[in-house]
């Protein structure tokens, strides 16, 4: 099968497109024709393979992609032969930027019926770290949120702007901080306010958050906890040490409650978000869709940092 792999760990221009033998879905695995896969930024992080929390370094070639939406060729679980699917496949190893993929089928959902392959590929991983993020582990109902306030630092971004849009349809008040360029966009989403981080530094003048989710993480968490409320948590998409230290500290009732989200495959989570797709709660804005053959293109805009909503690579049609 053709794939799309790192043959050194390092930057993109390790990226070779070649062919690999199919994988062979193991017990309760499904074996998937992969339609689309989706970046997103810890494929490039781990190929550099020195990814901090990356506990299992992945062998070579590396296949990046850890998002996949794609037909069932083997079925398992619920899912038969032909199913519509889509899932943050498990593990770090990745294996999405190829033609067939295996993986456990309880990270899978059927995708919505009106969800193409490039979208649907666009959400699992994003939208479930901005799920488990605001609902687990800052406590965000997932209904009835009214009166709870939220703050998402990236709200342009993969994860930010499905935060947005979760946020809003559990009906909470969201603001987002994006710059300029983006703010029609995040406002288009659902936010009731918009920051612009490059005029503004104070985020709190309209009130304090419960919930702070910060997807860009390029500040210590203590710029941004003394606008919780006191039910408050900061969530944080990139943790460091001193974030490890401040949830310990929190847990133990020791200064505000700092937490960081590491996103879990989810198929009851992607069932979940089908169900705001099909209200027309959720959508995946798609910055651009790359081929398979371009995977190295799709990486290097994921590394500048600019990237709105997500960035798609088509596998096969
Ligand atoms: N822990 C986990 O399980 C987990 C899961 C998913 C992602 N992550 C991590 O979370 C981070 C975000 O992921 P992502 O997929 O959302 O990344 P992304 O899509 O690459 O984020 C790009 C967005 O960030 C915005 N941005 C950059 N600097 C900003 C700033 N200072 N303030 C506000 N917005 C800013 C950019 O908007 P502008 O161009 O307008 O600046 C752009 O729209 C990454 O570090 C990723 O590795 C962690």
């Amino acid at each position: 099968m053709k794939v799309a792999c790192y043959r050194a760990y390092g930057g993109p221009e390790n990226v070779e497109v070649t062919d690999l033998p199919e994988p062979v879905a193991g017990a309760g695995q499904l074996l998937v024709r992969v339609r689309a896969s989706s970046v997103n930024p810890v494929d490039w992080k781990i190929a550099r393979g020195d990814f901090p929390f990356n506990l299992v370094k992945p062998g070579l070639p590396y296949v990046p992609g850890l998002d996949v939406a794609g037909e069932v060729v083997r079925g398992a679980g619920d899912f038969r032969e032909g199913d519509r699917v889509y899932a943050r496949i498990p593990g770090t190893k990745g294996g999405t930027s190829a033609e067939r993929v295996a993986f456990d089928a309880r990270a899978a959902a059927k995708m919505p019926d009106a969800m193409g392959y490039h979208e649907a590929a666009a959400v699992p991983l994003a939208a479930l770290t901005a799920l488990q993020g605001l609902t687990e582990q800052a406590r965000l109902p997932t209904v009835n949120a009214e009166g709870w306030r939220v703050l998402v630092i990236g709200a342009s971004g993969g994860v930010g702007h499905f935060a947005v849009q979760i946020a809003r349809a559990v009906g909470a008040h969201v603001t987002g901080v994006c710059s300029g360029r983006n703010a029609e966009m995040v406002t288009g989403l659902g936010a009731h306010a918009v920051i612009d981080y490059t005029k503004v530094t104070t985020w709190n003048a309209g009130g304090n958050f419960d919930v702070i989710l910060d997807c860009v993480a390029g500040e210590s968490p203590s710029r941004f906890t003394p606008w919780l409320t006191r039910r408050g948590s900061y969530v944080n998409t990139l943790p460091d040490g001193g974030v490890f230290a401040r949830q310990l500290l929190g847990a133990l009732g020791v200064g505000p409650r700092v937490r960081a989200v590491m996103v879990r495959p989810d198929g009851d989570g992607l069932r979940w978000l089908n169900g705001l797709y099909e209200k027309k709660q959720l959508r995946a804005v798609i910055d651009e869709v790359f081929a398979l053959d371009r995977l190295a293109d799709a990486h290097r805009k994921s590394m500048t940092g600019r990237a709105r909503g997500k960035i798609v690579v088509a596998v096969s049609e």
